[in-house]
């Protein structure tokens, strides 16, 4: 039987459709970007990925109780953050992928130079947009520090950084093994989730604690979401996927199913995704809408 009927992201189309327009208005430069570029940030931004850590965003502002319009800025520039790091990362120098979204990877459809630089000019918009989109500025601007921390060197860059350094790291035993792994994947993968929930919750004024507890989920989640994609890897279908499936052994990375084995890493991930719903429960039914996202990824064959 299928699960995909049920999945949150098709539960939520009406959300989704707001975070597109918001992505191609913002890419929708009037003057000066050379056309092919353009074309090619349209390509790798508009294609048709899951959106969730924008609808984190949205989710997050719902359940502090705000309206989610302000908050689409921020659900654009975590999305901006997130697709110029599957460019990057999908590049002959790092993973060396054909195959995203169902389509040939930017630099495959476009070239290697014009996927750098698409890369380089959505991280740029990404803090433009929040910088001018966001009100008040004091809330601006902390959004822009908290998502320049999480897309940074001691996060998402940091971690993509130990991700490919990991064929060449001989850990003493299985515990040094799991520790390490566990810090790559919070910081590649992990830090912009968590992000994705505090800008949510900051664009809603959400008090501390409510801060707080959409910050462990958003943990819970992000390492949970990494674990599903190793085991992905391992046993999933590349046309549902839609990309190429098989190639972290073969590149010599460090996974949970190469280290945990397969039945152990989907109890972790199991166990994550309970912790994260567990997070949120002082939300009540206010929170709904993120425990549904956080069972999608559970049951998740894309
Ligand atoms: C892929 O993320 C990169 C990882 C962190 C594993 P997603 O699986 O969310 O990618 P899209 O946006 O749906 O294509
Ligand atoms: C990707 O991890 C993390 C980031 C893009 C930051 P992977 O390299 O496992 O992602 P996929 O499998 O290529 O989507
Ligand atoms: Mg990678
Ligand atoms: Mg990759
Ligand atoms: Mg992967």
């Amino acid at each position: 039987m299928t699960t995909k009927t049920t999945a949150p992201f098709e539960l939520s189309q009406q959300l989704r459709e707001q975070i597109d327009a918001a992505l191609r208005q913002y890419v929708d430069f009037e003057n000066d970007c050379p056309e092919r570029l353009r074309e090619a940030i349209v390509y790798s931004l508009l294609a048709p990925g899951k959106r969730l850590r924008p609808q984190l965003v949205l989710l997050a502002t719902q359940a502090c109780g705000g309206p989610i319009e302000p908050a689409l800025p921020a659900a654009a520039a975590v999305e901006m953050i997130h697709a110029y790091s599957l460019v990057h990362d999908d590049l002959p120098a790092m993973d060396d992928d054909d195959l995203r979204r169902g389509r040939p990877t930017c630099h495959k459809k476009f070239d290697e130079a014009t996927a750098i630089l698409v890369g380089d000019a959505l991280q740029a918009r990404a803090f433009e947009v929040l910088a001018t989109e966001i009100a008040p500025s004091k809330r601006a601007a902390r959004c822009c520090a908290e998502l320049a921390q999480a897309a940074g060197a001691t996060a998402l860059v940091g971690g993509q950084a130990d991700d490919l350094s990991s064929q060449f790291f001989r850990p003493t035993d299985d515990t040094q093994a799991i520790e390490r792994l566990e810090l790559i994947h919070r910081r590649k993968t992990g830090a912009l989730f968590r992000v994705s929930l505090r800008l949510g919750a900051i664009v809603a004024g959400a008090s501390g604690e409510q801060l707080e507890v959409l910050d462990t989920y958003g943990q819970h989640l992000g390492l949970a979401f990494q674990v599903v994609d190793d085991l992905l890897d391992v046993s999933g279908n590349e046309s549902e996927v839609g990309k190429r499936v098989g190639k972290d052994s073969e590149r010599g990375k460090t996974t949970y199913p190469a280290i945990l084995g397969i039945e152990a890493s989907h109890q972790r991930a199991e166990m994550l995704i309970d912790q994260a719903c567990q997070a949120v429960e002082v939300f009540g039914k206010a929170a709904e809408p993120l425990r549904e996202l956080a069972q999608f990824v559970r049951r998740r064959n894309n």
